[in-house]
């Protein structure tokens, strides 16, 4: 049992004063948006300079070349005030959380559920206990899957996902679907790697029971209309979740705002530690669902007769969890949360512009996807003449330039191209211009020895 008072709200442990937080602050007064801005409110430049000094390994070299970090869509670097936070945890407070009365165990139990509440915040859920820790995305979507599918799932329903997802939010579903005799529908998507909308209601009204997407594409870089997607689903009273995996360090997320059922997302693709991700869920859809592991902290008594189970969101967090990876990924958040993700949006805007540029100045480059900056995130995927991506990478990585080359794990946009792969380049808040001469230039220079 977590019968601890925990974190700076001070609330105890049943009933209204659940260990996890209870009411949580909505609307006004989000630190997401209120902070890292000027006095008058608006934007505040950020210092590249400044944010990259914060990265130590954005200083090092690769094969002689300073390095290029441009696979952040895979993974992004961490931030020094991670990196202590995770340090100072071990070195200071590590202990199980939860079920100890010591005095590490209750200060690593409130580190966690601070870490909790500071996820709320960002994502302004109503209750801190609608967030669970999970491993990632991959992991909170599969947990859906699973636990929705169990209780609500049946022969000849079937589940709508879109034509530009991740493989992490197809084949959970269609595990689901294959074990329940379902089926998985997708919205098609056009050339400009947008979603093709049209026949939306169509689909919904067809025997649809959940609506999985991703908020922005990890292989195109679309944003998609979450609003509006989830606004439909809604009015046929079908629940959606949200993969927000490549959204949430790009853009303010705001899951009232959104009225979105479930949200996934990974702290690592967030400048936080691997292992640990986040699942939110609305209270009653949570409420409804089965657990998905059973184990420690999950319960609320057991004998051999009979198991009941906690509360939220300990119903969902079977076994010792990823401690210093939460306390991680609490500072993640708050360094984000420092920056401001509305000045974040804004200076990579700035410099996906610039790069598309200067990408476009290429001879032979063919951009995949929607080439407006303004719709689009974080992700730039390309070809170049007959040159395959992966010499590409290979030659771009001997010049100190990490980029990702493949399907980027959704196969079904590159056959849905007609493509083996795109090279694909991607941004986060510490990359800069003189970086995108660089990817230009090393692209000059592959086309050089291979066009
Ligand atoms: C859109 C999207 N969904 C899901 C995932 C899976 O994330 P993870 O491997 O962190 O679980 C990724 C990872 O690249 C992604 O980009």
């Amino acid at each position: 049992m977590h019968d601890t008072a925990i974190i700076g709200e001070g609330r105890g442990a049943n009933g209204e004063g659940r260990s996890a937080g209870g009411d949580h602050r909505s609307g006004e007064g989000r630190s997401t948006s209120g902070e890292g801005r000027s006095a008058n409110g608006e934007g505040r430049r950020l210092d590249i300079e400044e944010i990259r000094r914060d990265f130590p390994i954005l200083g090092t070299t690769v094969y002689g070349y300073p390095l290029v970090y441009l696979d952040n869509a895979a993974t992004t670097q961490k931030p020094l005030a991670v990196l202590t936070a995770m340090d100072e945890y071990y070195k200071t407070i590590n202990a199980n959380v939860h079920r100890g009365v010591h005095y590490l165990s209750q200060r690593a139990t409130d580190a966690c559920e601070a870490s909790r509440v500071t996820v709320a915040d960002f994502i302004n859920a109503r209750h801190a206990y609608e967030v669970i820790f999970t491993r990632g995305t991959t992991e909170s979507i599969n947990l859906i899957a699973a636990c929705f599918g169990k209780k609500f799932l049946q022969e000849g329903d079937s589940i709508l996902v879109s034509g530009m997802e991740h493989h992490s939010n197809i084949v959970p579903w269609q595990m689901i679907c294959e074990e329940k005799k379902a089926t998985l529908k997708v919205i098609p998507i056009d050339e400009n790697g947008e979603l093709i909308l049209g026949g939306l209601d169509a689909m919904l009204k067809s025997g649809v029971k959940l609506v999985a997407f991703n908020y922005v594409s990890n292989a195109l870089g679309t944003i998609n209309p979450a609003k509006e997607i989830i606004a439909a689903a809604h009015r046929y009273g079908i629940p959606v979740l949200l993969d927000a995996a490549q959204a949430i360090q790009h853009m303010e997320v705001d899951v009232q705002d959104l009225d979105v059922d479930f949200l996934a997302f990974s702290s690592h693709k967030l400048y936080g530690p691997t292992g640990i991700g986040i699942l939110y869920g609305k209270e009653e859809w949570l409420n409804q669902l089965p657990p998905y592991q059973g184990g420690g902290e999950m319960i609320k008594t057991v004998t051999f007769e009979k198991t009941t189970y906690n509360d939220l969101p300990f119903k969902f967090e079977a076994g010792t969890p990823d401690m210093a990876g939460m306390i991680g990924l609490g500072a993640a958040v708050r360094y984000v949360q420092e920056l401001g993700l509305a000045n974040i949006q804004h200076a990579e805007n700035e410099l996906m512009t610039y790069a598309l540029d200067v990408l476009r100045e290429i001879k032979g480059f063919r951009l995949i996807g929607n080439g407006d900056a303004e719709h689009r995130a974080g992700v730039i995927s390309f070809l170049v003449g007959n040159i395959h991506p992966f010499d590409m990478g290979e030659i771009l990585d001997q010049q100190g330039i990490a980029v990702r080359t493949g399907h980027h794990c959704a196969q079904p946009i590159m056959d849905r191209y007609c493509i083996p792969g795109t090279v694909r380049a991607s941004l986060a808040v510490y990359n800069t211009p003189a970086e995108m001469d660089r990817l230009a230039a090393g692209i000059r220079k592959a086309v050089t020895l291979l066009g």
